[in-house]
């Protein structure tokens, strides 16, 4: 029997069309009564008061007051496909293929990934306003809690080798850094290999996955997530220093919409032209904009760690390390984190 939440696979779940209106209704913060809710929604009070309950499945927290009615504790703008492509420079507008908006999903990568065998993928975004295991690097969960950070994630075919796309994420890195950049907002950084830093903390993350054999064509999908308002509650889950675009514009943050567009602006480009121009035109800007450079660090690659003081980049995007045993290594792959004073 059809329910108001949709389920299109066990990791996919919806909003209903009225569900969804409540939510717009609430978006702006201010307390709504339910007699005006339903008078909305063309529902009863009972029903509204149902539907507000299951908005805290998608994990929203909501105020009920008496004599006031109902409110979002944290106030949202929901993604909306037609105000993102109306800020989509036209070119780009026209290589996106499909464009995928959820609720909630496991992971928007993994969704672009299962479709990947379909032909019309190529130049397919998804965005979700939660994620329930979005993925990070090294196997990590990424906290993606409703409405209040970004999940983006692009699809793209390549005619070279996985080996054509070796710097893609830090094309991307600069790319990202690129679009904040034209909102206003500084003092941003990278870390190798695709950490977006703010003054020194984690403000995003990019996992590309590739799919494809040595020698032939190979498809990527670009996972992006950015924080713009996480609770410190939910945010207490992340192992490392974090911080969010509402610490950093002091809650004038541009809209998520604009946001999506201004990233998709500078990133569909970047993934587009990257078999053509490689690294090259994003070397000087990540160059600029290294946040470990000169800074002693620990390398940990599987159970393997070295330690040594970060050099830079080479030109095909390995990082460069002044080892304390064997001088200056290049490394492909790895996580970079402080060293210890112990050490
Ligand atoms: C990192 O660990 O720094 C990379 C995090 C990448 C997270 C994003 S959120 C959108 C996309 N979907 C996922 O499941 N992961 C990426």
């Amino acid at each position: 029997m059809p329910t108001e939440s949709t389920f299109i696979s066990t990791c996919l779940m919806d909003l209903s069309d009225s569900r969804k209106k409540l939510l717009r209704l609430l978006s702006g913060g201010g307390f709504c009564s339910g007699s005006f809710l339903a008078d909305q929604l063309g529902t009863s009070r009972t029903t509204v008061w149902k539907q507000i309950g299951s908005l805290t499945e998608f994990g929203l927290e909501i105020d009920a007051v008496s004599g006031r009615g109902y409110r979002l504790i944290r106030p949202l703008e929901l993604l909306d496909e037609g105000r993102i492509r109306s800020q989509l420079k036209a070119s780009v507008n026209k290589r996106i293929r499909e464009f995928y908006i959820h609720d909630q999903i496991d992971s928007t990568n993994r969704f672009l990934s299962s479709k990947l065998s379909e032909s019309g993928t190529h130049g397919s975004i998804c965005l979700a306003e939660s994620q329930t295991a979005g993925k990070g690097r090294g196997g990590r969960t990424w906290v993606s809690p409703f409405g209040h950070n970004i999940y983006f994630s692009l699809a793209w075919r390549y005619s070279g080798g996985p080996a054509s796309v070796s710097g893609l994420s830090l094309a991307i890195g600069v790319s990202v850094v690129r679009a904040l950049s034209a909102l206003g907002i500084s003092d941003l950084g990278l870390k190798w290999p695709n950490d977006v830093l703010w003054n020194g903390k984690k403000l995003g993350g990019i996992l590309i996955e590739l799919s494809g054999d040595t020698h032939g064509p190979c498809a990527v999908v670009v996972g992006l997530g950015l924080n713009y308002a996480m609770s410190r509650d939910v945010g207490a889950a992340i192992c490392q220093e974090w911080v969010d675009l509402d610490t950093i514009t002091h809650a004038s943050n541009p809209g998520r919409n604009q946001l999506v567009a201004s990233l998709i602006n500078e990133i569909l480009p970047a993934v587009a032209e990257f078999d053509q121009t490689g690294l090259g035109p994003f070397l000087i800007d990540w160059r600029g904009l290294d946040g470990m450079k000169g800074k002693d660090v620990v390398l940990h690659m599987g159970s393997r760690k070295f330690a040594g003081t970060v050099v830079g980049i080479s030109d095909d995007g390995l990082i460069l390390l002044n080892t304390d045993d064997e001088g200056i290594r290049t490394f492909a792959s790895g996580e970079v984190s402080f060293r210890p004073q112990s050490w």
